[in-house]
């Protein structure tokens, strides 16, 4: 029987050390936090943890250095059986590791992420990938420069394809950075991120996915969460969707809401649901996120 087709997530993998606390420090103080613990992070590789809770095999691509970081990360990829055959084993660089403060009586989640001299995958060793194992491919939004040569390489592919067998595309444009506006026009799924949104003078989602739309790609769909708003969305249609936000009885953790939330439109788009479903379902899972640390609790949703 031939395996079930995966969603394969481009982007970053990082050790997150998280600490929780119940105020957030002043500068130039020495406090206690709540409790600290390790996790994996990185917003592609938080989405293949998504997709693997929700029930949807996925994979990771990405790049490590190899040493105890990345031993930790690949211990805890396995447990998520995500795949990853086609992690890129970097001979140069460090992992990558972020400082994280998760304030729950605020709800804020403050990174400070070094990130420095490991380098990113490339459309070479992209081009190695069997595209026949997945359905969905997704690009967290980095080196866009590649990034665009590898999205071509399964526009190639695709064109070989009958319609129902191509791979859907999506990308994510989260960081202020113009490069990464490149990539608006090569996803099937666009996701742009409230900061950018702001960035363009945008004020709600709604706005954004209206003044941005020009910049997608014929029959795509834009999509832009907004915290406790919710999320809005943009079709061929000219028809905005919205979702509103399902706040948890009481916020612990959003660290990675967003990551959630893309994770779960993917999953239900790749399923075949609509895109009001999945803009409800996503606001759903990623609100219900936001009241238990870390993303285990998905599991029971
Ligand atoms: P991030 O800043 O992590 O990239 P967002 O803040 O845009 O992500 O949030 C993504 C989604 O997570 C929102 O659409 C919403 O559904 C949910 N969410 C985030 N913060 C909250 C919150 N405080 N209350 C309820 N839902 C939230
Ligand atoms: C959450 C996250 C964290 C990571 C940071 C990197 O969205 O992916 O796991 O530390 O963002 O920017």
């Amino acid at each position: 029987m031939e395996e079930q087709k995966k969603i394969l997530c481009l982007g970053l993998v990082c050790l997150d050390i998280i600490n929780v606390v119940d105020k957030y420090p002043e500068e130039d103080t020495d406090s206690r936090c709540v409790s600290q613990r390790w996790q994996r992070g990185g917003n592609a590789s938080n989405l293949c943890t998504v997709l693997s809770l929700l029930g949807a095999p996925s994979a990771f691509m990405g790049s490590l250095s190899a040493g105890p970081v990345a031993d930790f990360i690949m211990a805890d990829f396995s447990r998520y059986a995500v795949d990853v055959s086609s992690v890129v084993w970097q001979v140069e660089g460090q992992t990558p590791s972020a400082c994280c403060v998760v304030c729950p009586p605020s709800g804020s989640r403050t990174v400070v992420l070094s990130d420095t001299n490991l380098p990113d995958v490339t459309a070479e060793d992209f081009s190695k990938v069997d595209l026949r194992k997945f359905k969905w491919i997704h690009w967290e939004g980095r080196n866009a420069d590649e990034q665009v040569k590898m999205i071509h390489q399964v526009e190639m592919f695709n064109s070989t394809l009958p319609q129902q067998q191509r791979i859907t595309i999506s990308v994510e444009i989260e960081k202020t950075r113009e490069p990464l506006y490149q990539l608006f026009p090569h996803g099937d799924v666009v996701f742009v991120s409230k900061d950018v949104a702001r960035h363009f003078g945008f004020l709600s989602a709604e706005a954004a996915v209206k003044g941005l739309y020009s910049r997608v790609k014929r029959g795509a769909v834009l999509v832009c969460a907004w915290a406790e708003k919710g999320a809005d969305a943009l079709g061929p249609n000219g028809l905005v969707i919205h979702s509103k936000a399902f706040p948890p009885e009481t916020l612990v953790d959003t660290l990675g809401a967003g990551d959630t939330f893309n994770s779960a439109v993917i999953y239900t788009l790749s399923n075949g649901g609509s895109l009001q479903d999945a803009l409800t379902f996503a606001c759903r899972v990623a609100g219900r996120k936001c009241g238990f640390h870390g993303y285990d609790g998905i599991a029971q949703i």
